[in-house]
């Protein structure tokens, strides 16, 4: 005989945050399996699938802490009879649910926080957004946890599709073996009579998604891990005025040095804010000049909220170590197009060769120069540790100068 007039159904909140929750796991599975095994993901969109996975699973635990919430003030409605053995393993793997829907976002946040590459957590990938990292020993972070942490995700994350086999099949038998109703006890269609609301779960389970939300941003915003952090301004190393007839006074408002190199797919840019260049330069004696550039390390910033962070840290130009970023050049001479620059550059402790063509147009006494040279990132040592193998910060970083000059000892039309 069919217990159907006494079972009711799950209440609009019960269900609303189950099938959220549901369809978030199912997708997150879906996506941590393509992301890490498959190549469905065009490189291109690889980067912001692992960040969209990231948000999307502090979505679910959010929602699971409401759903505790909402269960706690709203229990839930007496099922169909069953053998207390059934009865009993229904129970068991709710409880494993809510476990595992607590234990699989925790050990995901647990790789990030410890993972070398220190890739920050920007909620819906918006730089406004920045979520923390775990406060944690700083021991633990590195290879070894992150590794360990990555195997927990992972492991957890997969047995959540065991216990989703077993839900299911649990609730098919009593649907179509035992004739009682199952899954309409969770569904928002038939005429089920419903298991009545505790309103005071509505703001009790609100409240818990918004302050998990809000405390996590505020802690993101006033963290170490900020990407809004100021860089520390290093007072730069000038270069020594040159002097002469050939020196050139650069007209810094006029003039800037920027940068591009591709992450994720997309090209990015970035600006050197603070720089100082001695140049001594005559066109018609291209091999007597010479060229220093120096750069405040501190002042170089990059227009992407992910790379932001590193790039002043010890990854990047660790401009505590390093402050200044130099560009040198010993001897021009003509070329084709029009002039070559022969040099070094030094970042950090790295100290490559610089080869420098770059047009020079002079009228009135103000000269134009533009340059644009193409830089191996891995041979001057920057992200070595975040990405090696160049997966999603490009190796090659294009620099473009674009300078104004006036020969020393001339008015600038500027001023
Ligand atoms: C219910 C929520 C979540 C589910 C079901 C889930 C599921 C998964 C799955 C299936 C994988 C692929 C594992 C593998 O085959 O190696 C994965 C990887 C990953 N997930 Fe999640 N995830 C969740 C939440 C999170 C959260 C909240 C974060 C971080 C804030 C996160 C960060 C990661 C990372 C970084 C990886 C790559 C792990 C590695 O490099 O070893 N996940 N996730």
């Amino acid at each position: 005989m069919t217990a159907m007039g006494k079972v009711r159904g799950y209440n609009a909140g019960a269900m609303l945050l189950h099938w959220a929750i549901a369809l978030a796991i199912i997708l997150q599975i879906a996506g941590g399996f393509a992301m890490m095994h498959t190549q469905i993901i065009p490189d291109a969109l690889r980067f912001t699938t692992f960040q969209w996975h990231k948000t999307i699973g502090l979505l679910v635990l959010a929602l699971t802490l409401a759903r505790i919430a909402w269960r706690l003030l709203n229990p839930p409605p007496a099922h169909a009879p069953m053998s207390r053995v059934e009865s009993g393993l229904a129970h068991l793997v709710h409880f494993l649910f809510y476990l595992l829907m607590l234990a699989v976002p925790l050990a995901g946040w647990l790789v990030v926080s410890v993972s070398p590459t220190a890739i920050p957590t920007l909620l819906a990938m918006s730089p406004d957004l920045p979520w923390p990292h775990l406060p944690l020993p700083a021991a633990w972070k590195g290879e070894g946890v992150s590794d360990l942490a990555g195997t927990m995700h992972a492991v957890l994350a997969y047995s959540t599709l065991g216990l989703l086999v077993l839900h299911v099949a649990g609730a098919i038998k009593h649907s179509a073996i035992d004739r009682e109703p199952s899954f309409s006890r969770m569904m928002p269609l038939g005429r089920l009579p419903r298991q009545s609301t505790a309103f005071l779960a509505v703001p009790l389970a609100a409240g818990l998604a918004v302050a998990f939300f809000g405390g996590g941003l505020a802690a993101g915003r006033l963290g170490p891990e900020s990407t809004s952090l100021a860089v520390n301004a290093a007072p730069g190393e000038s270069a020594p005025a040159a002097t002469g007839a050939s020196a050139w006074t650069i007209d810094k408002t006029a003039s800037s040095i920027r940068y591009e190199v591709a992450f994720s797919g997309n090209p990015i840019g970035g600006t050197l804010g603070r720089w100082d260049a001695a140049i001594a330069f005559d066109p018609a004696k291209p091999t007597e000049g010479s060229a220093k550039v120096t750069v405040d390390a501190a002042s170089i910033d990059v227009e992407d909220a992910f790379v932001k962070s590193n790039v002043p840290g010890p990854d990047g130009f660790d401009v505590a170590a390093h402050p200044t970023v130099t560009l040198s050049v010993d001897r021009f001479e003509a070329a084709a197009n029009g002039f070559v620059g022969h040099g070094t550059m030094n970042v950090k402790d790295k100290i490559v060769p610089l080869y420098l063509p770059f047009i020079f147009t002079e009228s009135d006494g103000r000269a134009h120069v533009t340059a644009s040279v193409v830089l191996d990132r891995l041979v001057l040592g920057l992200g070595l540790q975040n990405d090696s193998t160049a997966q999603w910060l490009g190796k090659d970083v294009t620099v473009k100068l674009d300078l104004f000059a006036t020969r020393a000892g001339a008015a600038s039309p500027q001023s």
